[in-house]
């Protein structure tokens, strides 16, 4: 098929996520990819484009790692899918042996299917755990300004984005919303006094540790993320911490709450967790199990039907391996003082308000000429098709744009994106 032969039958019968399907049957700027091969994507013309986004976040070790494929080709000679109910199998169980390794603190691993189910269980896994240990009471949920957790209709109570939860009020459950962590004073002071009032009523607080992804990739201090750790163990309720985004070294340490030392009582994993297979996983500490861990009526009610499917648990496994062997949290550590360079050099660019990074994330808030700020500004755009057209692949958040390349970008394609995304962002502000 040629790219208009696709483009033709998608605009008549594809629906796509986060887009203006209005606009989807105008626009000339829409990606139709072929093959992808480390952090480049290759379109339907032979053109090709540094993956800047990771693949919705998620692609750490790029596309097509060599050991990620020849494990995946391998894994299919043996087994494809099998229950994790009753049943158990090499990949699942070694994995979790693995996965806890990176994440001593914890003691149990449950396979879930994606960020938005991890956040799903973490919430009934909350429930429960008060439940039996006779805190019935505790059914109250603390989240933030900013947020996001994923789309289910739990996780989307969860949500702090205006724009993604407005519509769905009578079909989700009320939170606490926080002040954003970003705003690290006005949102410890306003848990100090949610704390004070209710306390004793608070089942868990949810957050995404150093770092809020669809708020604007908006970042927090570990000395934040370790006092509100110190409230919330405190206050008896449960710390839960997201890790979809901000896990597998994104941040500059394997997991982002090892920035500040703490482990909290749940953690959830995804998107990186099995790179281009949707798997994820719920890591419980041995206090949060111990409830659970009982003859038959003490059998948390909850599973999918992929969950702990082996195919995907040997690519989390190889995943795991590669991180091991290619040092990749190490290459963070050692590349992200160029990131933080170029936020420093994108803050000198008139129009440009603010920029910062951590680790291999980078974003800059841009003056948007329809003077709304945030998810609903439209000049990242601008900076999308600029991108584009220097082979830059750069999806924006509103009047936000960021980079979060995979972690083992070679460091002169780094080069290439940090000059493409500043010569873009000079270029979609000159034409405002
Ligand atoms: C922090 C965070 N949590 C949860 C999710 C939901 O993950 P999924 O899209 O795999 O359901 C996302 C997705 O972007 C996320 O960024």
């Amino acid at each position: 098929m040629t790219r208009d032969d696709i483009l033709r039958l998608d605009r008549a019968h594809a629906w796509h996520p986060y887009t203006a399907m209005g606009r989807w049957q105008t626009r000339d700027d829409i990606l139709v990819v072929r093959e992808a091969e480390g952090s480049w994507i290759v379109d339907e013309d032979g053109k090709r484009y540094l993956d800047a986004n990771s693949s919705w976040w998620t692609l750490t070790l790029g596309h097509r790692h060599p050991r990620i494929v020849r494990a995946a080709q391998q894994a299919l000679e043996r087994l494809d899918h099998v229950a994790f109910a009753g049943i158990t199998h090499e990949p699942g169980a070694a994995l979790a042996r693995e996965l806890l390794e990176r994440a001593p603190g914890f003691s149990r691993v449950f396979y879930v299917d994606n960020g938005s189910t991890a956040i799903e269980l973490a919430i009934k896994l909350a429930i429960e755990f008060h439940q039996r240990v006779g805190a019935e009471q505790r059914t109250e949920f603390v989240t933030f300004a900013g947020a996001f957790h994923g789309d289910s209709a739990g996780a989307t109570s969860l949500g702090g984005v205006e724009s993604f939860i407005a519509a769905y009020a009578s079909i989700t459950f009320p939170c606490h919303r926080l002040p954003a962590p970003s705003s690290e004073d006005e949102a410890l002071a306003a848990l100090e006094a949610l704390i004070a009032e209710r306390g004793d009523r608070l089942a868990a607080v949810f957050l995404e540790p150093m770092l809020q992804g669809a708020a604007g990739m908006k970042m927090q201090s570990a000395s934040f993320l370790k006092k509100l750790r110190e409230r919330v163990a405190a206050a008896g309720a449960l710390f839960i911490a997201d890790e979809v985004f901000a896990g597998y070294g994104r941040t500059g340490r394997f997991w982002a709450t090892d920035h500040a030392g703490v482990t909290p009582d749940i953690l959830c994993t995804g998107k990186a967790f099995a790179q281009f297979l949707p798997m994820g996983a719920v890591l419980a500490t041995a206090r949060l199990f111990e409830p659970f861990a009982g003859p038959e009526a003490a059998a948390l009610p909850y599973g999918h039907t992929f969950n702990g499917n082996p195919f995907g648990a040997t690519i989390a496994r190889e995943v795991l391996a590669i991180y091991r062997d290619e040092g990749i949290v190490e290459r963070v550590a050692r590349d992200a003082p160029s990131f933080a360079a170029c936020a420093a050099s994108l803050e000198r660019i008139p129009g440009v308000l603010r920029a910062r990074s951590l680790g291999f994330v980078l974003a800059a808030d841009l003056e948007d000429p329809s003077g709304v700020e945030g998810y609903g500004g439209t000049v990242g755009w601008r900076v999308y098709a600029e991108a584009l057209s220097r082979g830059l692949y750069l999806r924006p958040l509103g009047s936000t744009v960021y980079a979060c390349p995979p972690l083992n970008t070679a460091s002169e394609d780094l080069d290439r994106l940090f000059e493409g995304l500043e010569a873009s962002v000079r270029a979609a502000l000159a034409a405002r």
